[in-house]
């Protein structure tokens, strides 16, 4: 496993972090066991949400059924997705009240003292950026909370927000895996004429990198948004056909080759697993067993379809 030092506390967090999205029909006691599994694979870190349902719930009931595992754990969850209370939808909210009631529920449900990390989940177009420094800070000097991050937030947003808080951003998490690589599709087709050249992100990865904030990647194993794990998949043949070759050299699976993928972007990566299978876990810590060469990487981008200029 490689650890990146995070935030700014430089906490030494691993590349892997377990992803808890996925585990509303798992006991306390698996969800236990799972976290076992991937601390004994060097994988340190948990991220979780409200919004996943019972995720925080069993993942405090997990540490109340194992003394002592929570401070073997970095534990990071966010705030900010709310069921509409009348359209069947959700909707964001980064008000001051908000981000303390939630992360006051959040440290119940967790049944722990602290946050190591606490993510804006979604932007909310009605943010305002001193509330949220105000609410960060009251929960920084009370100890609950160490380091504070966005997710699937743009440069725009982040220099907005940046502006105004006491803190670095420490990280954002964003979607990326070997079939979903619009931010790289952007890059390369930079200043052409093509739909591939279209930036929608404003540059979310070379911001990352510039302000050396942790850049997480979510559902590394996946097609389109939520549209299923390509690994497998006929649709995406060739690059299943890449992944299974380049796996055979290295003696590893498809699977780490698709997460060692997504790491080996020239920043501070890392990368949340969503599987809910201890062999999964094992499989996708020994993403990290090497760095991919150029070759490698290209071949893995050309053959989910895509062109190079
Ligand atoms: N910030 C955000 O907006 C955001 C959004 C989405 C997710 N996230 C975070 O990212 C984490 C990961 O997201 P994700 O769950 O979508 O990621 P993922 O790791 O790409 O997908 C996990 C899913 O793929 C399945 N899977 C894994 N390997 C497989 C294989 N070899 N063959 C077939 N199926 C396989 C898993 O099933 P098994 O359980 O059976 O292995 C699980 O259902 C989440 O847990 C959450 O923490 C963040």
């Amino acid at each position: 496993m490689r650890y990146i030092e995070f935030g700014t506390t430089k906490a030494k967090v691993s590349e892997v972090i377990l992803g808890t999205m996925r585990i509303a029909q798992k006991a306390p006691e698996q969800v236990a066991d799972l976290i076992e599994v991937a601390l004994d694979s060097g994988i340190n870190a948990v991220d979780t949400a409200p919004i996943y349902g019972p995720s925080e719930g069993l993942i405090g009931k997990a540490f109340a059924c194992r003394p002592g595992l929570r401070d073997r754990v970095w534990l990071q969850t966010k705030l900010g997705i709310r069921p509409h209370p009348r359209v069947e939808a959700n909707y964001f909210d980064f008000s001051y009240e908000h981000i303390m009631d939630s992360v006051e529920n959040s440290l119940k449900e967790l049944k722990t003292d602290h946050i190591d990390s606490l993510l804006l989940h979604r932007p909310d177009a009605l943010m305002e950026p001193q509330e949220i420094a105000r609410a960060f800070q009251e929960l920084h000097d009370a100890g609950k909370v160490i380091d504070f991050g966005v997710s699937n937030q743009n440069p725009a947003m982040m220099r907005r927000l940046a502006a105004y808080l006491p803190f670095p951003i420490t990280a954002n998490q964003v979607q990326l895996s070997a079939a979903f690589t619009p931010m790289f599709d952007a890059f390369f087709n930079a200043n052409m004429q093509n739909d591939a050249g279209i930036m929608r992100d404003g540059g979310i990865l070379e911001y990352g990198a510039e302000h050396d904030m942790a850049i997480q990647a979510w559902s590394v194993l996946q097609h389109g948004y939520f549209g299923g794990v390509f690994l497998g998949d006929s649709d995406y043949q060739g690059l299943n056909d890449s992944l299974s070759r380049i796996a055979a050299d290295h003696g590893t699976t498809p699977t780490a080759v698709a997460i060692n993928w997504v790491l080996r972007y020239p920043a501070k990566m890392q990368a949340i697993v969503g599987t809910t299978r201890p062999e999964r876990v094992r499989q996708s810590a020994a993403a990290c067993d090497w760095t991919m060469t150029r070759e490698e990487w290209y071949e893995v981008y050309l053959s989910a379809g895509n062109k190079l200029p």
